[in-house]
């Protein structure tokens, strides 16, 4: 019986590969068709010294560990050129840092683009949200989220206000050398809360009775593991250790707790400042407790990291360069005359406040890199053939890196002292300025198309708020003694989801 099915198992397991070769090599002539229709060239190819790339990731995982992967990126880059194509475990995929190319990922050939296996790897903790969402599902969210994040849900700032007025607090109480890089990070989980929930979780004051430890120490957890299982693309599923299982748990549920504690049995409530609460307007729209849930634990994440990085690197750079520090504090007195009392137009009015978060964004985008994955064979405008201007075919199914990181310090887009802390070059004429598509799509810590960041208003308007907040109340902000003073780039960063400073953001502040 055995023997008279061995037959038949082996023909089947030969039209099986018949089959498979044969839609591939039709997959392969129509990818063909496509590049000679286009003039497609490769892109020029990073180099592996050991099979499969393996050395590639090696060095991913040394650079990571010695805390500088984007030094790593970067030099990758330079060496290789501004759009290449790597071995990565055996299979092909592509970065890019030029600005054409991410116009067409972002935008133009939008459709031609998902996010791969991102929900896949980062579905453990962030659940069913905006940022794991494709499709229907994704634009439903953004539908849903987009008037809620509209700036007159915050013109009047006083969202932000008990915060900025909590964490000045917590600094007068110090007096002396503090890090500031954790504080930020409290400042905008209870910012983001008040926002979302018309209630502060008011983590810089009473961090321990609302489980704020708990909660930011497995964010942390779950977004380290996150970033690892990142790393490997497809082959995530090798990395889920019951550390990653217990952070992703605790995260939900703290999210839990504080929609227990928010959302109102009606639906409902008004907030502090009369708007219909965001959590029971975002509640009416999802379908249950997971999806809601999933949303807010997205909105956390959005609003909590990203503008952290922001403000610990805005007064990273800013002790480090003093000159530029007294600039800003003159803008201030100048527009503010010692008024605590901000207005939207006030922060609008200050020019130079506007041009240093745009420099230290530049530098220290929040999300420094991200991928994307050709859900179909497609084309990148340049980047290949010997001049490296020829279109390059991205076959379907590869994943694509880009890096703003580097992007944003190309010499030919910024000049040579890209490299530089000069909030000014922004008022001057830059080589970005003489290329439309330079200009629209070389600079963009909050991406662009039709899934740019819905919070960029909020966090700018929370970033410069309490920029001038802490300045106008203490005159000296400086480096302290016992601080490295390195070159930009050079320090040591850690990479999750956003790029942080690894020794914090310590200053003698009084
Ligand atoms: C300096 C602060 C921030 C930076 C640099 C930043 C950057 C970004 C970037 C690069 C993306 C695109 C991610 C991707 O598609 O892979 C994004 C998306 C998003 N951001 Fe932000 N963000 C910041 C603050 C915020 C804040 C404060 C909120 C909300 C309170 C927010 C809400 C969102 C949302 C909802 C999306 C998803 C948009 C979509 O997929 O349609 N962001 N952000």
């Amino acid at each position: 019986m055995t023997l008279t099915l061995f037959p038949l198992v082996l023909l089947t397991f030969a039209i099986i590969v018949l089959t498979q070769y044969i839609f591939r090599y039709r997959e392969r002539q129509a990818d063909k068709a496509i590049s000679e229709r286009h003039g497609c060239l490769p892109a020029p190819r990073l180099q592996n010294q050991r099979p499969f790339g393996v050395d590639r990731l090696e060095q991913i995982f040394r650079a990571d560990a010695e805390s500088r992967l984007m030094e790593l990126f970067l030099f990758h880059f330079r060496q290789t050129g501004s759009t290449l194509e790597q071995k990565f475990l055996g299979t092909k995929a592509y970065g890019t840092i030029e600005p054409a190319n991410l116009e067409a990922i972002l935008s133009s050939n939008f459709k031609d683009f998902g996010m791969g296996p991102r929900r896949a790897i980062t579905f453990p903790m962030f659940g069913d949200g905006i940022f794991t969402q494709e499709g229907a599902a994704w634009k439903h969210s953004r539908d849903m989220l987009r008037p809620q994040l509209q700036h007159k849900q915050y013109e009047d700032l006083e969202v932000f206000r008990q915060a900025v007025d909590d964490l000045i607090g917590l600094v007068e109480e110090c007096n002396g050398t503090i890090d500031l890089q954790p504080l930020f990070f409290r400042l905008t989980l209870d910012t983001t809360t008040a926002f979302l929930f018309g209630e502060s979780v008011r983590s810089l004051i009473t961090a321990e009775a609302i489980g704020e430890q708990t909660f930011a120490t497995a964010f942390n957890t779950a977004q380290q593991w996150v970033t690892k299982r990142f790393r490997l693309l497809d082959l995530y599923w090798l990395i889920n250790p019951p550390e990653f299982r217990q952070a992703c748990k605790d995260v939900q549920k703290f999210a839990d707790q504080i929609i227990d504690r928010n959302l109102s049995p009606d639906g409902v409530s008004n907030d502090k400042i009369g708007r219909a609460s965001f959590l029971d307007a975002v509640a009416e729209s999802s379908s249950d407790r997971d999806a809601l849930r999933g949303q807010i634990v997205n909105l956390l994440a959005a609003g909590r990291d990203t503008t952290a990085c922001l403000l610990s690197w805005t007064f990273f750079l800013l002790v480090r360069h003093p000159h530029v520090l007294e600039k800003l504090r003159a803008e201030i007195n100048e527009t503010c005359s010692g008024s605590t009392n901000l207005s939207r137009d006030d922060l609008r009015r200050m020019t130079y406040l506007q041009n240093v978060l745009k420099e230290t964004l530049r530098l220290y985008p929040s999300l420094p890199v991200n991928t994307r994955t050709a859900v179909r064979t497609t084309v990148l405008p340049t980047g290949g053939g010997p001049d490296r201007k020829s279109p390059v075919l991205i076959p379907k199914g590869s994943a694509v890196a880009f890096c703003v990181y580097s992007m944003h310090r190309r010499p030919d887009l910024y000049g040579m002292d890209a490299e530089l802390f000069r909030p000014e070059r922004w008022d001057e004429d830059m080589p970005l300025h003489h290329n439309p598509t330079n200009l629209k799509w070389g600079y963009l810590p909050f991406h662009g198309g039709p899934r740019i960041c819905l919070g960029m208003d909020f966090a700018l308007a929370e970033a410069g708020y309490t920029v001038v907040r802490l300045l106008q109340r203490f005159q000296t902000i400086r480096l302290p003694e016992t601080e490295l003073v390195e070159l930009v780039g050079v320090e040591k960063q850690v990479m999750t989801l956003v790029v942080s400073i690894k020794d914090g953001c310590k200053v003698d502040i009084q």
